[in-house]
């Protein structure tokens, strides 16, 4: 008899290795599979064919679990050939030629929500655009969604947009008076990092969504996000600080790296570096004579 103590730990343990999503659409008994179970087979009380509308997402390599079931190919996107994988570069290409034709927010949201070139999308609730005033002064840059984001298809809507919130209200900011986006649209399974090609993939839609919100700020959250944007290969504790440059968006954009509100929220301690940032921002705002709309 299994107890609920184990039931937990198995749900902790699967949570805790990114298996957090239902994305098939019949659940499988993994547990009715033994190593004699011959590869290919459908679990007990399944029928054949029917095991590949979920797999197990590629997420157990190439090797998977003895007797378990393959999961099924994933189909080709509509630019790549079933035997080339979509490298990052072309998906970056095909990303930037999409994100370049659009000449709004809303055609480059529409761009992005069609893109099919970056393979978090498939795991992914929902594409997370955008929050807050695309007329603002301030853009805020994140990572990517998390769990609660990936929900709602809002960026910073989970505990560390909480604490985002009480940091910008804390300089008189509030989401009327800041714009927010994060480098991935899409939610990694697990809350994991993103790849170099998932960001490659998707970076293009964000350099346009700069171009076309021409923020008079940047402020960059966490290390993903400020590596990114600035090109550079330092960590967040060495670029956070100082204003930086922006070069992306024609004309260069003052920057302000900045600990990520996750991260604070793990060393608390580190909130004195963030609310000195937090004042840096202020301070600019206020020598640059910002006007909010
Ligand atoms: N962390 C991020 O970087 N972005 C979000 O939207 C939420 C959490």
């Amino acid at each position: 008899m299994i107890d609920v103590c184990d039931i937990l730990d198995a749900l902790r343990w699967h949570a805790d290795v990114g298996c957090d999503e239902a994305i098939g659409d019949e659940p499988i008994d993994w547990s009715a599979f033994t190593a004699r179970t011959p590869l290919r087979a459908a679990p007990p009380g399944m029928t054949p064919g029917a095991q590949t509308a979920g797999g197990m997402a590629g997420g157990m390599g190439s090797g998977g679990i003895p007797g378990a079931p393959r999961p099924a190919p994933r189909p080709a996107l509509p630019f790549e050939s079933p035997d080339q994988p979509l490298g990052a570069s072309e998906a970056g290409i095909h990303a930037r030629a999409r994100a370049g034709e659009a000449q709004s927010l809303d055609a480059l949201e529409a761009a992005l929500r069609a893109f099919d070139g970056c393979p978090l999308k498939a795991t992914a609730m929902n594409t997370v655009f955008a929050d807050g005033n695309p007329q603002a002064p301030v853009m805020l840059i994140g990572e990517a969604p998390g769990e609660d984001e990936d929900r709602q298809g809002k960026p910073f809507v989970g505990v560390s947009g909480k604490l985002l919130d009480r940091m910008l209200a804390q300089i008189g900011l509030d989401r009327g008076k800041v714009y927010i986006a994060n480098i991935l649209p899409w939610r990694p399974p697990g809350n994991r990092s993103p790849t170099q090609s998932e960001i490659a993939a998707c970076l293009p839609f964000l350099e346009r969504h700069v171009e076309l919100v021409r923020p008079k700020l940047l402020v960059a959250l966490g290390g993903v996000s400020a590596k990114t944007l600035l090109n550079r290969a330092e960590g967040i504790t060495r670029l956070r600080g100082q204003w930086r440059s922006y070069e992306g968006a024609g004309t260069p954009i003052p920057l302000m790296p900045m600990l990520h509100p996750a991260y604070l929220l793990r060393n608390p301690i580190a909130k004195r570096e963030a609310w000195r940032d937090m004042l840096a921002l202020q301070q600019r705002i206020a020598e640059e004579e910002i006007k909010y709309p």
